[in-house]
């Protein structure tokens, strides 16, 4: 694999991945006829502080984009700020031929195809994702989403945006912690394939641009093949979704009753610790992987601090996964690296033997 240049493509959308993306960028705008000249550009300050000369600088094409500037955060990823952006929208007179450009981590990305998606029945739109997370995850695969009284991505719908633009150096400006945030999802992808091999866990290096770069096109390739298998998840995409019960119900509590709430990324890897458990116990994962999975997790992300009294709270956000079949809560499990068991049953006591042994690492 060229550490330059990835391809690809999920449904419709085509996803372009490298240091030399912006060669090709004029010429997907000219094949798919796109509006050059109504062109809006969702943000939020630091994308506008870290990215956006950098897009201008690679291409006129967004020389005369209008901007519009949201504040950064999860908190954000509302529909007070859905309502917002379709203000400024309808402010700018935005019509079926004005084409959105998200440009941020997987907050913009997506909560821009959203609310893309919504206004007039639909706006054609590009993702640019910033940010490790969105790079190797949020920004492609067609899911849009807002939060909604507390609870992570309540509302959203499936819609995919018309390219995705994946420029590595943008990751240049991102904090560690945010970068960390990313890596979660590329263990996840170790638990759930045999793309990501314990090696580039073991061997995660934030500063070595090639390697990194090899990382993100292999985490592509990988969610791109599993989302064009099942696109709107009937079955198998489902697997994506590991970790993510308990990493969402983590993210949605924390989201309330901490200021500092945890990153997307720092939620997950409590999920990916806790469900790999739960494979161990009920599907027979190998416990030497989960001890592996576990060290290079507390390695990277900072121990939250979860109380027995917190357990409530968060079986009840977990009550709202969307996987989720008549009432009880449905877990995605794992026999082995790459081979999962769907809709498993988990009880309370179950959940809470994983989220102890989370808390007593
Ligand atoms: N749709 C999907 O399939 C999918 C998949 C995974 C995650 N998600 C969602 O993605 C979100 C998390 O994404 P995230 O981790 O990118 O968070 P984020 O979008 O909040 O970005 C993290 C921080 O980095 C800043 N930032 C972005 N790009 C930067 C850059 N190049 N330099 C400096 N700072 C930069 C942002 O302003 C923000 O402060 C969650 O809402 C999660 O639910 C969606
Ligand atoms: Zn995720």
């Amino acid at each position: 694999m060229s550490a330059d240049f990835y391809k690809t493509k999920i449904s419709n959308c085509h996803v372009i991945a490298g240091n030399e993306i912006f060669t090709e960028i004029a010429g997907y705008f000219d094949n798919y006829s796109l509006n050059r000249t109504d062109i809006v550009i969702l943000l939020d300050e630091n994308t506008k502080k870290y990215c956006l000369d950098i897009l201008k600088e690679k291409t006129d094409l967004f020389e005369h984009a209008k901007i519009i500037d949201i504040n950064s955060g999860e908190a954000n990823k509302t529909l007070d700020t859905a309502s917002y952006i379709w203000d400024k929208l309808s402010d700018m007179a935005a019509d079926r031929h004005t084409l959105m450009v998200n440009l941020g981590g997987g907050v913009i990305c997506d909560l821009g195809a959203f609310v893309a998606s919504v206004y007039k029945r639909g706006l054609k739109f590009i993702n640019i994702p910033t940010t490790l997370m969105s790079q190797v995850d949020a920004g492609f695969g067609g899911k849009s989403a807002i939060d909604f009284n507390g609870i992570k991505n309540l509302l959203g719908l499936f819609s995919d945006p018309v390219f995705v633009f994946v420029y590595p150096p943008f990751l240049n400006s991102l904090n560690t912690r945010d970068f960390y945030s990313g890596f979660a999802e590329i263990i996840k992808y170790s638990v759930i394939s045999d793309v990501i091999q314990p090696d580039d866990l073991i061997n995660f290096d934030i500063h070595n641009k090639v390697y990194l770069n090899k990382l993100i096109f292999k985490s592509i390739g990988f969610k791109s093949s599993i989302v064009n298998l099942d696109l709107r998840e009937n079955g198998l995409r489902k697997i994506l979704n590991f970790g993510h019960t308990i990493g969402h119900a983590m993210e949605s509590f924390s989201l309330i009753n901490d200021k500092n709430y945890l990153t997307h990324g720092e939620a997950i890897a409590i999920g990916i610790i806790c469900e790999t458990y739960l494979s161990v116990k009920k599907s027979g994962f190998p416990e030497s992987f989960m001890h592996l999975i576990a060290s290079v997790i507390l390695q990277y992300f900072p121990k939250y601090s979860i109380k027995p009294a917190d357990f409530i709270q968060l079986l009840g956000f977990m009550k709202h996964d969307k996987k989720n079949l008549a009432g009880k809560i449905k877990f995605v499990l794992m026999k082995a690296p790459g081979i999962a068991v769907f809709d498993q049953d988990c009880n309370k006591e179950e959940i809470a033997e994983a989220l102890n042994y989370y808390a007593g690492l």
